[in-house]
């Protein structure tokens, strides 16, 4: 019995340390350094090397080789268009990453097409609200580039927010006792039409998808405010944001275009809507036949029930195959109201590790 005990005590050590493995470094960024070397602490954790091999595979896997060479001219023309901070941080990027800055501003702008995404809210009998993202996208090498990023400004933390190194903009953030956001992205853009979009929406001063979402991450006062420029600002394509708050009732999906928002879709706690799944299409139309995961979601949170959705529960559900699955990167869960539990593992071989 003893014995048994023992083993019982070994393997729980032993799926902890599994579990600290997976989780990303945590950087800290200094909003009151200047731009240019705000990113310097990635030295801290990335060999330069390393970085410029993954980055380079990732422009070519997005941008074919002819486009690439043909663009140079025009992202050098376009660099002046780029807003600050941005800029400033890219051409800082840039140097520490050895000198090509086309090549910076085409990865930062690569990941704009084709993340794969799940994002969830669900709120439990207490009026707490829960958030859960699994980033999916096509390069498994990008979870040896995954980073907590704790963001300070004026000495005090500002924002958290779940990026990869050598990118500017944000996918998975919150802002402590205000709200938590995700994007997903939204329809298939081809890279052409990317490219086209690109082109004519800097021309037009649009921002890019994960800018935004930082922006509203550094600027917003609240939930509804967040909302609000989430919804509103022109961007250069479609997605969806996913916005939970620190009480009970906040929490919507936010289907945008270019433009504006096409639909707000609340959470709807008094009338059985406890929670919204989002994955990367409209939540009114029908999902395609090859892809499952709003369904499995769903019908896993169903089962679940609101009585008994916490953190862990909502893991779990980002863990089921396929809301998990081959192209899964990382799995961040945030509690606006609990900034301290923001939370992201990485899902270094797969999902059914950490069961
Ligand atoms: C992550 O980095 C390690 C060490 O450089 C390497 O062995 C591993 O293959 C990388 N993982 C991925 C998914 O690229
Ligand atoms: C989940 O439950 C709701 C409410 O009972 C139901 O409308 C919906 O179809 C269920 N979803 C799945 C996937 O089972």
């Amino acid at each position: 019995m003893a014995r048994a005990e023992g083993s019982l005590l070994l393997l729980l050590a032993l799926a902890a340390s599994c579990q600290a493995l997976l989780a990303p470094p945590t950087l800290e960024i200094n909003l009151d350094d200047k731009a240019e070397v705000r990113w310097m602490p990635l030295k801290t954790a990335y060999d330069v090397d390393y970085l410029n091999k993954v980055a380079a595979e990732i422009v070519d896997s997005t941008v074919p080789k002819w486009v690439h060479k043909a663009v140079i001219p025009i992202v050098k023309a376009l660099e002046r268009y780029v807003p600050q901070p941005y800029a400033g941080e890219i051409r800082g990027l840039s140097s520490f990453l050895g000198g090509n800055l086309v090549d910076v501003i085409l990865l930062n702008f690569a990941y704009e097409v084709t993340a794969f995404c799940t994002s969830i809210l669900a709120q439990d009998k207490r009026g707490n609200v829960y958030h859960g993202r699994n980033l999916d996208y096509q390069h498994p090498s990008l979870k040896n580039l995954t980073v907590n990023l704790i963001f300070r400004k004026n000495g005090k933390v500002a924002y958290f927010g779940t990026s990869f190194a050598g990118y500017v903009g944000l996918w998975t953030g919150q802002s402590p006792y205000k709200f938590s956001v995700s994007g997903d992205q939204r329809g298939t853009d081809r890279w052409w039409n990317w490219w086209k979009n690109f082109v004519s929406a800097f021309l037009l001063r649009r921002s890019p998808v994960s800018w935004l979402l930082r922006e509203a991450l550094e600027e917003a006062e609240d939930f509804q405010d967040a909302v609000m420029r989430l919804s509103k600002t022109p961007l250069i394509a479609g997605v969806y944001y996913i916005v939970g708050g620190a009480r009970a009732g906040e929490g919507v999906v936010i289907t945008r275009d270019r433009a504006g928002p096409v639909d707000i879709w609340p959470l709807d706690p008094l009338h059985g809507g406890w929670y919204r799944v989002e994955t990367n299409y409209d939540h009114w139309r029908p999902t395609p036949p090859l892809d499952h995961r709003r369904e499995v979601a769903s019908k896993a949170l169903n089962n679940t029930g609101q009585a008994n959705i916490n953190m862990d529960q909502l893991y779990q559900v980002l863990t089921m195959d396929p809301v998990c699955n081959g192209m899964t990167i990382y799995t961040t869960l945030m509690s606006a109201a609990y900034p301290g539990r923001y939370f992201t593992v990485v899902r270094e071989k797969g999902c059914q590790i950490t069961d």
